[in-house]
């Protein structure tokens, strides 16, 4: 019998209300404070009260697997759901998707115009790197190297090699057919790059992590992603626009391709649970005692209604 099998099941929705609650506290406090003419407003409003913390998660979970330091994961967590935030404020506006809501409200630019939602983008972007390089006063457990190492992994992520690249890549594919490499290369690029970062940087608050449980998590971290953006297509097909927060059938309307153009409703299904079923080898493989949270989020990202 594996280590993992002899735990008790884990209770994961008193686990997750715990670190939702502690992140939505610090996200709070952090975001948009004193930011001048009305920056701070656009910026909260993009950020609080909406979204599933999904990348908090992961961090929390990945770093409580390798017995990784408290302070440096709720600050990761909220540094890539920062990234996160910034994101889709630009990815809804007038120039991307064009989208006029974003979960439950209305989007950042319909709200607050393009040039608030413009900066209250690059406001949260320049926040989240910040939040990784505390002072010893701040955060006197988090070393120089390890936050170097957060901000290589958000950077890295974030940029031409991850999101940014991945979502120029989906404008440039506007009313093309992508085959299936091109189509997992944009979507490992555009949404799991960020995904596979909150696993890693997770990790990385053990900096004593052993090779074999990076390795092993990278993976997870990796088809997670891939995963998530798959049933993100399949949910814009099969899902109304309430229970979304977002509208319903945009990917056919903006002629994205998408795994469920690709593939239909079907194979698209049974793909995001051959990759949910790559994550748990990986969480095996891992070596590490408990990755009972990992494994539950794992299976939240395919089955999620939203
Ligand atoms: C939506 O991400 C955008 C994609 C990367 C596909 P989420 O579904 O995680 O959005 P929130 O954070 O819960 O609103
Ligand atoms: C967005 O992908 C990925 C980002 C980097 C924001 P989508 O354009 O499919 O996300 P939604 O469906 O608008 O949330
Ligand atoms: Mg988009
Ligand atoms: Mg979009
Ligand atoms: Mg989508």
């Amino acid at each position: 019998m594996s280590a993992v099998t002899s735990l008790p099941a884990l209770d994961s929705q008193a686990w997750m209300q715990q670190r939702l609650e502690r992140t939505e506290q610090a996200l709070s406090l952090w975001v948009g404070v004193d930011a001048p003419a009305g920056l701070g407003e656009a910026m909260r409003y993009a950020v609080l009260d909406g979204g599933k913390r999904l990348r908090p998660l992961l961090v929390w979970a990945a770093a409580e697997a390798v017995g990784g330091l408290e302070p440096a994961a709720l600050r990761a967590g909220c540094a890539v759901e920062l990234i996160h935030a910034y994101s889709l404020v630009h990815d809804d506006m007038p120039c991307m998707d064009n989208d006029v809501l974003r979960r439950g409200k209305p989007t950042v630019h319909v709200g607050f115009g393009e040039a608030a939602a413009l900066l209250a983008g690059d406001a949260l972007q320049a926040l989240a790197f910040e939040l990784l390089v505390p002072d010893a006063a701040q955060e006197p457990l988090m070393t120089a190297s390890l936050q170097a190492r957060l901000c290589r992994l958000l950077g890295r992520a974030a940029g031409a090699h991850g999101m940014a690249g991945g979502q120029a890549i989906d404008l440039a594919s506007v009313g093309l057919q992508l085959g299936e490499a091109q189509l997992r290369e944009m979507h490992r690029l555009k949404t799991g790059a960020l995904l596979q970062a909150s696993v890693l940087m997770g990790a990385a608050c053990n900096e004593a992590v052993a090779p074999k449980a990076w390795q092993a998590l990278s993976s997870y971290g990796q088809v997670l992603g891939v995963a998530f953006q798959v049933v993100d297509d399949i949910l814009d097909v099969v899902a109304d626009s309430a229970t979304l927060g977002k509208t319903a059938g945009k990917d056919a309307a903006n002629d994205k391709p998408t795994y469920v153009s690709l593939l239909g409703l079907d194979r698209a299904r049974a793909h995001a649970d051959e990759l949910c079923a790559q994550a748990h080898e990986a969480l095996q493989a891992s070596g590490l005692p408990d990755t009972r949270a990992l494994a539950a989020l794992a299976d939240m990202v395919v089955r999620r209604s939203h």
